[in-house]
This record gives C-alpha cells, sequence and structure tokens, in this order.
C-alpha cells in the first residue's frame, strides 16, 4: 500500500471539493488567513489532493471532529502520520497520543502536577518574574520581543515551576520546535528542527529523570504518582516528556503572539492599561485571535460521517484550529481584536478528553505576563515589520521588533 506521509491516502468524498493548497508551505505558514477563509468558504471538508486527506476549519465540524475522540482517534497520531501504518520518531506520547482507556490513567496523573490548586500556588512567582523582566526589559528603547522576552519568560518560570535542576532555554525551545514541525510532511521545516534531533533528544531525556529534578515541582508531583502505583516509573518519566514537549513553544507563541496583537491594536492596549485585570482575557483573545497550535490532525478509526460528508476509516483528517476560532459564523466581528470580548468556546486549547492539560499554567503565564506589561508600559510601537515563522503546526512570530515606552 502506497502511503502519503506516512498515512494511507483516501479518495476525495462525494461532494467535497478537491483543493491542491498545501497548508504546509511557509508562504501559507507565514500567513495564514486567506487560507483560513477559504478552508471555511469551501464547505465543511476539502480534499487535500496533495496529501489524499481531507481538512476542515468551520467551528462545528471542526470542533465535532476534534473532540469526538471514539470516531476521530488520537492513538494514530495527531499529526501525518498514521502510527497504525508508519512508525513515529520517538515513542508515542502517553496521553496526547492515546485514547481511552490508557488515556484516562495519564491524564489523571497529569491533572493533579498540574491542577488549579498547584497552579495557583505558583502565580506570586510568576508575577515576581514578570514584573522583574521587564523593568529590566524597558531599559532599553528598542527590543527585538520575541528573544528579550516571549522566550524568556517561559523559560525562566516554567523550568522552576517544573522543578528541573538544569536549564538549557535553547534545548527546551528546539525541542519544542521538533515536536511540533514533526506533525507535518517531510519538508525543508521540519527537516532543519529534526537536525538537532541527535543533541537534544538524549539532553531532554536526562531531564525527565527522577535524579534530575527538585524535590517539590510539578514533575516530581507525577513522579509521586508512580510511587502511589498509579502509573509506572517509565511512565512517570514519559510524563514529564510530554510536559516539557507541551509547555514551552506553546507558550513562548501565546506571550509573542499577544505582544503582536497589542503593538497592531493600539485602542486595545490603551483598554488594558485601564483596566489591568483584562489581562486575563486579553491573553484567552489572542489565543482566540492567533492560534498558537494552528492544525493538528485525527485518524477516523471507522467509516463515518460529518455534515453529511462519508470519511472513510483510516482517513487522516487536518483540524485547523486557526480557521476556526476565526469563523465569522461564530464570532461577531470574527476579525477584530477585542480584549473585551466573550471567548469562551474558542479551540485554541483544544475540546474534549484531550483538551489541554496546562491550560491553567499556561493562563498563570500569560495573565502575569500581561499584567506587568499593562502597568509598566505606557505604549507599544512597532519599529519594523513583523516576521512569522513557518511552522507544521503552530503560528509562531520569529521577530517582532518593538519600541516599548516606560509608563
Ligand atoms: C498558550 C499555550 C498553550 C496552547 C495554545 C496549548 C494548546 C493545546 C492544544 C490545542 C491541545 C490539544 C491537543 C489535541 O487535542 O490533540 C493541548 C493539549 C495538551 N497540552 Fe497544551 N497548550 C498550551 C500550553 C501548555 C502547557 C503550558 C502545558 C504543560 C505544562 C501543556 C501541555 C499539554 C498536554 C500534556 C496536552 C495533551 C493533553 C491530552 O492529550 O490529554 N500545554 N494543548
Amino acid at each position: 500500500m502506497a502511503l502519503i506521509e506516512g498515512h494511507r491516502a483516501i479518495d476525495a468524498p462525494p461532494g467535497v471539493e478537491i483543493w491542491d493548497i498545501d497548508p504546509y508551505d511557509p508562504d501559507v505558514q507565514r500567513s495564514p488567513s486567506a487560507f483560513y477563509a477559504a478552508l471555511r468558504a469551501k464547505g465543511p471538508f476539502v480534499y487535500l489532493s496533495r496529501y489524499g486527506m481531507l481538512a476542515c476549519g468551520r467551528y462545528a465540524e471542526t470542533r465535532e471532529v476534534f473532540s469526538d475522540h471514539s470516531r476521530f482517534v488520537s492513538s494514530r497520531g495527531v499529526g501525518l502520520q498514521d502510527f497504525q501504518l508508519d512508525s513515529p520518531w520517538r515513542p508515542p506520547s502517553i496521553v496526547l497520543e492515546v485514547d481511552p482507556p490508557e488515556h484516562g490513567k495519564a491524564r489523571r496523573a497529569l491533572m493533579r502536577a498540574l491542577s488549579p490548586k498547584a497552579v495557583a500556588e505558583m502565580r506570586d512567582s510568576f508575577q515576581i518574574a514578570a514584573d522583574a523582566l521587564l523593568d529590566e526589559v524597558i531599559e532599553t528603547p528598542e527590543i527585538e520581543a520575541v528573544s528579550a522576552l516571549a522566550e524568556t519568560f517561559p523559560t525562566t518560570v516554567f523550568p522552576k515551576a517544573m522543578g528541573l535542576l538544569t536549564v538549557d532555554r535553547q534545548v527546551l525551545i528546539d525541542y519544542g520546535s521538533m515536536v511540533f514541525n514533526a506533525l507535518g510532511p517531510d519538508n525543508e521545516t521540519r527537516r532543519a528542527a529534526m537536525a538537532h534531533a541527535g543533541d537534544i533528544v538524549p539532553r531532554i531525556a536526562a531531564q525527565c529523570e527522577r535524579a534530575n529534578l527538585a524535590p517539590n515541582g510539578m514533575a516530581m508531583t507525577i513522579y509521586k504518582a508512580a510511587d502511589a502505583g498509579d502509573i509506572t516509573e517509565g511512565e512517570a518519566g514519559l510524563l514529564v516528556r510530554s510536559l516539557l514537549s507541551a509547555g514551552v513553544d506553546t507558550t513562548v507563541t501565546g506571550i509573542g503572539n499577544a505582544l503582536w496583537c497589542l503593538s497592531q491594536n493600539p485602542d486595545q492596549f490603551d483598554a488594558l492599561r485601564a483596566e489591568p485585570s483584562l489581562a486575563t482575557n486579553a491573553f484567552e483573545e489572542t489565543l482566540r485571535y492567533t492560534s498558537p497550535v494552528s492544525a493538528f490532525c485525527r485518524t477516523a478509526n471507522a467509516d463515518t460521517e460529518v455534515a453529511g460528508v462519508a470519511i472513510p476509516e483510516g482517513a487522516k483528517i487536518l483540524c485547523v484550529l486557526g480557521a476556526a476560532n476565526l469563523d465569522p459564523g461564530q464570532w461577531e466581528n470574527a476579525d477584530r481584536f477585542d480584549i473585551t470580548r466573550k471567548v469562551a468556546g474558542h479551540l485554541a486549547l483544544g475540546a474534549g478528553i484531550h483538551s489541554c492539560v496546562g491550560q491553567n499554567l499556561a493562563r498563570a503565564e500569560g495573565q502575569a505576563f500581561l499584567s506587568a506589561l499593562a502597568r509598566k508600559v505606557a505604549r507599544i510601537e512597532p519599529t519594523a515589520e513583523a516576521v512569522w515563522r513557518p511552522n507544521n503546526a503552530m503560528h509562531p512570530l520569529d521577530r517582532l521588533p518593538l519600541r516599548l515606552i516606560p509608563a
């Protein structure tokens, strides 16, 4: 059987438009809004002819496919590869890339480590770190905000919260880049990210070992689940790996994208300054408006149907969260960045049993950062065009040149 990018190509289902676009083209990835709009306009699903698979971007169908774990499984991979037919580059995640009942055990162990109570205890230290970082950075009027702020803040607070005893920020960022880019095809973006694998994978594996973790961090809470007999020691290591995989590039992108949104919409930054308690909603609206995780796949586990479209067993479906989060059928003035809107229901953190288990932590980071920004900065001025970085599953910035005027 011929595979395309590790999955079996299906034929276009009747009534579904055949589209020759490459969603993984770097130009599409840098500037995806036209792709998002066309995807929604073409119907509930399109057939991506070069990958022999489906894609959806309207809110209702994207939510249905992404959250219905019994028909659309994650155990066959959330990227282009079908793990039943092709081997993944690393042992699969025991939380993201599994289905019930296995999923529940791992998920429970993570939820304990990332509970609202556990995250509440971190809030003060996040705020102190965000305030200190902004105090330092506004000494220099012109910055490149991706490296100066978006990468620095999460890689300061997250490893500490995890309890990592040695921290190499770049290794954490590069590992996240590998994990997300590996979900796409064997393109230049994926190859560039994977080029560092030989060096980075063993270093990440070492960071996940019990001996390399502080006694009071989130990672050790996961090992305590192993001590209690809820999971094995090996599973604990893999769950720590899941947090290192998913907990850095996502928040780096979320914070960078928030800075971009606020720099492009000075009226919204003024509103945030006038009411810093809007920080939480401003971060949430950033997630809706820019979808840091832009698209993940599901695989149909049996013949089924959605919105009248027949979907055969084995079909890969690209669920374009970025398009669903901008669907005008779901959101009033969907294309407007509005930090006061009711943003509940967006898909940027997923939906259903796999919805982001780190969302409390991500929100706490975003809230601390934006609250410090609102109090310490009077104006954010772009000094050059922002540059977006191609990525096979995310929508991150590469460079964001800004001038921060102190309050
Ligand atoms: C703004 C930041 C973040 C965004 C946009 C984000 C986005 C997402 C999305 C869309 C999913 C669903 C994947 C799916 O259903 O296939 C997910 C799951 C997950 N996220 Fe996040 N995430 C963020 C931050 C974090 C953080 C900080 C952590 C760890 C501390 C984390 C850990 C995870 C894990 C382990 C899963 C898998 C959960 C499961 O399968 O049950 N994420 N995230």
